[in-house]
């Protein structure tokens, strides 16, 4: 059955091709190259004085991004006495949600300044980042479900698409007329205050939206609370049954929990798969935003008739991937987001190395949490013990009597997030499709980057709890019990 969508158009975005839109963004980002921005809570009452700590660049520690303060316990408490669902037509809901992203477009030199320096991300990531920030904006402002709200929405949100989970959550929560209370990654505080600032100044009360930056301790109190009616959480597996029982403890019985979770996504490269297009695929799926991306390839199967042949391409491309400074146009990737990740990361590459499993590393530049992408042997993706959230890949070779095995293997790691697959064959995309849980399946392609409407993205498994964002389902789980609404 065809999925009902409600009726709108993605973002125009920025073609990095299109001369004219490069000059556009040059033009407008260039007054923020060495602005110092300011961001901590934004709550509906007054904020705890708490001491402001740096932020650095990830790929630049001389560059002082700005100043960050984290919620304290204080603040946590004053949010939840301060917070009021938006009681407001949902029309009117929509108009103040479809403003937020005329005005995040309006402000994209800003935040494009602000992705790369505080995020790491490369203008090509930033473009993506921007469009589906105001993409989620739109398709739910378009879907104008008009039911009663859950009440109180906690929305933690990781670095790694700062911009536009952390918008998306937000955005489907404040659409069916909840009171958020939102927790952005520590990380990306700046880029959080900056958005809220924007939906603050453009009509969304603050009593229906508040911001509450901080670590782990911010988001415990947070879902800790009595008062919360529903959570939304995207980050890791273990996080969410933190939640999960936090919830059980503290909440009115059956508070819902939206997770999207990790995953430990696979692809399958088989013989008559057209080479050049799959090596292409395979970088881009594994290397590109320096592998941060829960949508990331981690374990390449390649069938054996063309491993070396294979291999020796892959390494080719790798040789010609450049990871560096993200505000440049060059730069395939960026770093790592801080020296926790890279010293986590950057161990277990040199553990592989030891075991003398790492066939292939390129160079990355110093300075920065840069990480040079690798590449990893394994027998199978059962060896690969949790998910690696950075630019390393794991290739495996299968005979193709084995391809049943293969999928038996990648649907035992218990995840079901994203799946590619490289065939010339039809029946071939039929079996394995048919039989692959994953929640986003792409065929001769790469295994990232859905886009909202189109590809509605979310996990099975432990990969999360769905409904996946940017589809139809995902707006009415903020609400209480209701039919999706349906065309006349
Ligand atoms: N939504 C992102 C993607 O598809 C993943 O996190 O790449």
């Amino acid at each position: 059955t065809e999925l009902w969508q409600p009726e709108r158009a993605n973002a125009r975005g920025w073609d990095l091709a299109a001369p004219e839109h490069l000059a556009e963004i040059e033009a407008a980002r260039a007054p923020f190259r060495t602005t110092r921005f300011e961001g901590g809570p934004l709550l509906a009452g007054e904020a705890a004085p708490e001491p402001a700590h740096k932020v650095l660049s990830p790929s630049d520690p001389a560059d002082l991004v700005g100043h960050a303060r984290f919620a304290s316990t204080a603040d946590v408490e004053t949010a939840f006495a301060a917070a009021q669902p938006w009681a407001v037509a949902v029309e009117e809901r929509a108009r103040v949600l479809n403003a937020v992203a005329d005005a995040y477009e309006a402000e994209f030199g800003r935040i494009f300044a602000l992705l790369a320096r505080e995020a790491g991300k490369t203008p090509d990531d930033s473009v993506a980042e921007i469009r589906e920030a105001v993409d989620f904006l739109r398709y739910y402002a378009a879907q104008k479900v008009d039911a009663p709200p859950l009440g109180r929405v906690v929305c933690i949100s990781p670095w790694n698409f700062p911009l536009a989970i952390f918008t998306g959550q937000i955005a489907a929560a404040l659409m069916a007329g909840n009171a958020v209370l939102a927790k952005p990654a520590p990380q990306t505080t700046l880029i959080a205050a900056l958005a809220v600032n924007l939906m603050h100044e453009v009509g969304v009360p603050r009593s229906a939206l508040q911001l509450l930056p901080g670590a782990g301790e911010v988001g415990a109190a947070l879902t800790s609370d009595a008062r919360v009616d529903g959570v939304a959480f995207t980050g890791s597996h273990p996080t969410a049954k933190r939640i999960q029982a936090a919830l059980a403890e503290h909440a009115a019985p059956g508070t819902p929990l939206i997770a999207e979770t990790g995953g430990l996504n696979a692809m399958i490269v088989d013989s008559t798969a057209l080479p050049e297009q799959a090596v292409k695929d395979v970088v881009e799926s594994a290397f590109q935003s320096a592998g941060q991306r829960c949508s990331a390839c981690r374990c390449l199967y390649v069938q054996t008739d063309i491993y070396e042949s294979f291999l020796e391409m892959l390494k080719g491309a790798m040789d010609a991937f450049r990871v560096g400074d993200p505000w440049f146009l060059d730069a395939d990737s960026g770093p790592l987001i801080d020296a926790a990740a890279h010293e986590q990361i950057a161990g277990y590459v040199e553990g592989k190395r030891a075991e003398g499993k790492l066939l292939h590393q390129i160079a990355a530049p110093e300075g920065g949490h840069f990480l040079a992408p690798s590449l990893i042997a394994v027998d199978g993706i059962g060896e690969i013990e949790r998910e690696v959230f950075g630019p390393v890949l794991h290739v495996a070779r299968y005979r193709a009597a084995d391809l049943e095995k293969v999928i038996g293997a990648i649907n035992a790691t218990g995840y079901g997030l994203t799946f590619g697959l490289h065939t010339r064959i039809d029946d071939r995309v039929e079996f394995v499709t048919e039989r692959v849980h994953a929640g986003n399946v792409y065929v001769n392609r790469n295994q990232i980057g859905a886009i909202v409407g189109s590809q509605p993205f979310g996990g099975e498994g432990l990969s999360g709890t769905g409904p996946k964002a940017g589809g139809p389902h995902y707006l009415p789980r903020f609400c209480q019990p209701v039919e999706p609404a349906l065309p006349a």
